[in-house]
């Protein structure tokens, strides 16, 4: 938990870019049942939290341009907090967030179109949260239905994803830190993981990929993290092919790989990593020769990670750097495919690498944030895919600047198929870090696993 005054910092910020006459209405989420009587445990909205630290559910947030926030927040009710726990209530609210006032939840309604009265403009973030627009109208037209009793109702509605969504872009020193952390905590799991299979192969021991699920969250949660920022992928063998696998029953074999996609949430703030290891810790040649062409592609665009790049930057050196391999290794046919650049035009590399490179990090795993320079949103140009015909638009990709966070997340993922070399197949790797962006390049927050062959293979041995 930071500071207070981190959290008024940005609310600060965010009420100069609303206008000194505009409001902003930013709800917590709501609770989700799971089913009777049991609900999913409560994570509050992302936007929320970033605006307040506060993690109880049913909750508002109102900032106004000249500066002051009103949060409504559950009353205190010692009946409730025996049974769902502490309340921090809206007597202690304003000293504990440092908000300008705080009132309960159940006065929302009374009190907003008071609150709303004479602003120019309203702001709230569209399509984000059920009901919202509703909810807004009713105060809406509240107020219109009483212009003639002197009421003044805003002329204009903003979304506020926007303004929230470039303020999380770039990250500042206290949400780096929280990120560093998680970073260090779920690479300490994948490590935990890696051990794990190994020792119990060399036991003679079943493993199935829930045995390593169980590792990762051990760890996670050992070190204070609240959740799993995604459902983590334990894929043994031949399920590593299948991109969105869950961890699930599979045998854990001797002589296969084992891709882990996962990572802890702390504090708000999602981690992504994916390592691919020899189940029983040393790789064979095919499944060396394929993980050290994605590493030497992760690096290519590792390198290419710096203020001033491009977003798409890094996918255009993995994809060089992999469709090079795939030619050079046969996974891809000289004689049928061309040459290099004829396999990137023709995106005859896609059939082993059909994600991307990476996506921003953050608060969400996949985080908020334009993929497209703001600025040159106008310069469109079209394309038809090379493989599906479709027409795509293109706009300049986003330029990289000091503070934003991407993953890095080259794989090769080959299905038996005609013509591709039977030593390949069913073997899928994945190797994904999460970067900050420097001035120079960028910091990779995950590298306390390594990605090092030689290394993997040392720390396995035990
Ligand atoms: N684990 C989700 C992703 O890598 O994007
Ligand atoms: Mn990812
Ligand atoms: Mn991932």
């Amino acid at each position: 938990m930071n500071p207070s005054s981190v959290y008024a910092r940005r609310r600060a910020l965010l009420a100069q870019k609303i206008g000194a006459n505009g409001i902003a209405i930013i709800p917590t989420a709501p609770e989700q049942q799971r089913n009777r009587d049991s609900d999913f445990p409560y994570r509050a909205d992302s936007y929320f939290y970033y605006l307040t630290g506060f993690s109880e559910p049913q909750a508002w947030l109102v900032v106004t341009g000249d500066g002051h926030s009103t949060l409504f927040c559950q009353p205190k009710d010692m009946e409730r907090e025996i049974w769902d726990g502490y309340r921090l209530g809206s007597v202690a609210a304003p000293g504990q967030l440092a908000l300008e006032a705080a009132y309960s939840v159940a006065e929302l309604d009374a009190q907003l179109p008071a609150m709303i009265d004479g602003r120019d403009a309203v702001w709230y973030p569209f399509a984000t949260h059920k009901g919202l627009e509703t909810r807004i109208d009713n105060w809406l037209g509240g107020l219109r239905a009483r212009v003639r009793y002197g009421t003044l109702c805003p002329k204009s509605q903003h979304d506020l994803c926007g303004v929230l969504d470039e303020m999380r872009l770039v990250k500042d020193t206290f949400e780096q830190a929280t990120m560093l952390r998680a970073g260090q905590i779920s690479a300490g799991a994948h490590i935990r993981a890696m051990q794990t299979s190994a020792t119990m192969l060399r036991a003679g021991q079943e493993v199935r990929e829930y045995h390593l699920e169980a590792e990762l969250l051990h760890e996670f949660r050992r070190h204070g993290s609240q959740f799993p920022a995604y459902g983590s992928i334990v894929a043994a063998g031949a399920n590593a092919c299948v991109l969105h696998y869950r961890a699930d029953r599979g045998l854990v074999r001797k002589g296969e790989l084992v891709l882990i996609d996962a990572g802890c949430e702390l504090d708000g703030y999602a981690s992504d990593i994916t390592r691919t290891f020899p189940a029983d810790g040393v790789f064979t040649g095919p499944q060396r020769m394929l993980y050290e062409l994605v590493l030497a592609s992760q690096e290519a665009a590792i390198a290419a990670t710096r203020a001033g790049a491009r977003f798409t930057d890094p996918h255009d050196a993995t994809v060089k750097v992999l469709a090079q391999g795939m030619l050079d290794i046969g996974l891809l046919d000289k004689n049928k495919v061309g040459s290099l650049d004829d396999a990137i035009e023709n995106r005859a590399y896609f059939q082993f690498y059909m994600h991307r490179t990476g996506h921003w990090i953050g608060m969400d795993v996949h985080d908020c944030g334009d993929y497209t320079e703001p600025g040159e949103i106008g310069q469109v140009s079209t394309r038809k895919d090379a493989l599906t015909g479709e027409t795509i638009k293109n706009r300049p990709a986003r330029i990289l600047r000091s503070g934003m966070a991407l993953t890095i997340e080259p794989g090769i993922y080959v299905r038996p198929a005609d013509g591709v070399p039977e030593q390949f197949h069913n073997i899928g790797i994945r190797i994904e870090d999460d970067a900050i962006v420097t001035d120079s390049g960028c910091t990779l927050l995950t590298r306390d696993v390594p990605v090092d062959v030689a290394e993997i293979e040392a720390l396995m041995r035990g």
